[in-house]
């Protein structure tokens, strides 16, 4: 069997990361993480790729000039490593237009909400804020547009009358950890594909 072969960016953390890690060592998973991709230096993350054999990478985005000078760089560390498909989790950068625009339908992100709702960040300040009763996660599609492009999967989370931020953050980051595997699945055994913007599931 030939496996995806994923390269998975993080900022900090990395529980997705790990959820994606953990999944992939599961026998007949039809996808490989061969690169962990940080811009900040000391992320757990990198921790935990050290920790499976994963070859991992730091690109301090502060040393570069622009945003699209460091994201070449790290097109360029992609392609070295043959990746084939990209898994956001947790990278707090923006892309440039031409970098998402590089890897249009093989890049992926997971989003804490039910997008569109509560796009960008302080993501459950902004449910709470707005009182919904149901929360939930997203894994999407990356277009240039922050926090946009077509959904793959989502989850959906209850959000209680004595949720705070932090409550609400850690209920939905479980379901976080059991769809973006899924996604990944989906994305690996071809069950889903972007066309003219927009998720075709086989
Ligand atoms: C997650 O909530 C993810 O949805 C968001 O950033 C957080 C990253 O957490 N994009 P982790 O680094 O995967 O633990």
């Amino acid at each position: 069997m030939t496996r995806l072969q994923v390269a998975v960016l993080v900022s900090g953390r990395g529980s997705n990361l790990q959820a994606l890690i953990d999944a992939c060592a599961t026998p007949g998973f039809p996808a490989e993480i061969k690169l962990v991709l940080s811009n900040m230096e000391g992320a757990y993350g990198l921790e935990r790729a050290a920790k499976a054999n994963i070859p991992a990478v730091t690109l301090p985005h502060k040393k570069f000039a622009s945003r699209e000078a460091f994201d070449d760089a790290m097109d360029e560390k992609l392609r070295e490593a043959g990746i084939e498909f990209v898994c956001l989790a947790g990278f707090m950068r923006l892309l440039s237009p031409s970098f998402a625009k590089r890897w249009e339908g093989r890049i992926v992100n997971i989003h804490p909400s039910l997008l569109p709702s509560f796009k960008g960040l302080h993501v459950h300040e902004q449910a709470l804020a707005a009182g919904v009763r149901i929360s939930g996660c997203t894994v999407h599609y990356v277009v240039p547009e922050l926090d946009s492009g077509p959904a793959i999967l989502q989850a959906a989370v209850a959000v209680e009358p004595s949720d705070t931020p932090d409550t609400l953050a850690a209920r939905v980051l479980e379901a976080e950890h059991r769809i973006y595997p899924e996604a990944l699945r989906m994305v690996a055994e071809k069950r889903v594909r972007l066309e003219n913007g927009r998720a075709v599931f086989a």
